[in-house]
């Protein structure tokens, strides 16, 4: 089912003081970042984990059809590798937008790969959004990936730029790397 959480994170906004704030991107914010940023900086946040668990009605697939795209989920011990951008206050109200289905503005502790750390903004959509779609068989996740598209293009290039994007950091992803070996054993569906 689709959400739209804009609502909601307009009111998330505590945390905003002074002329910017750092923003963790994990996944499409990673390696498709349109919008203002003062600086960026790969960065850490610990106890979550990156999984393609988080259905998509607007960007990677449809209504009818939903692709997957990732989220953050609680895991003790375990740290997520990503990019933080520095960014101006009035860049939220466009990322509201794009992250509306399901996703929930929280702050977290970034720790910052070169050195130093601070809070920042994390975008993520917990298990009782309404477009969750949870954990599957690596394969069915993958078939269901690789026959995906929506609006901002296929889920499979998703995947692969996400993938893509992780090497450069020098991070190892087990899961996202599974996926992407899986994906290109899926034939694509027929046009
Ligand atoms: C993020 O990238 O930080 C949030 C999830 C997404 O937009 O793919």
């Amino acid at each position: 089912m689709i959400a739209d959480t804009t609502a909601i994170n307009r009111q998330r906004s505590w945390f905003i003081e002074g002329n910017s704030l750092w923003l963790f991107g994990y996944g499409s914010l990673l390696y498709k970042a349109d919008f203002p940023y003062l600086e960026c900086r790969p960065a850490a946040i610990r106890g979550w984990k990156r999984r393609f668990w988080q259905g998509s009605h607007d960007h990677r697939g449809t209504p009818q059809a939903p692709g997957r795209v990732v989220t953050l989920t609680e895991a003790a011990g375990t740290r997520c590798v990503g990019m933080a951008y520095r960014i101006p206050p009035e860049a939220l109200g466009p990322l509201d937008v794009r992250e509306k289905n399901g996703y929930l503005r929280f702050t977290t502790e970034l720790t910052f790969l070169d050195g130093g750390n601070d809070r920042g903004l994390v975008y993520i959509a917990t298990e009782d959004n309404p477009a969750f779609l949870g954990p599957a068989p690596v394969p069915e996740m993958a078939r269901q990936i690789a026959h995906s598209h929506g609006p901002s293009g296929s889920n499979r290039d998703y995947l692969v730029d996400l993938a893509h994007a992780l090497r450069r950091l020098g991070e190892e992803d087990e899961h996202v790397f599974a996926l992407e070996e899986a994906v290109w054993s899926v034939s694509p569906s027929p046009s």
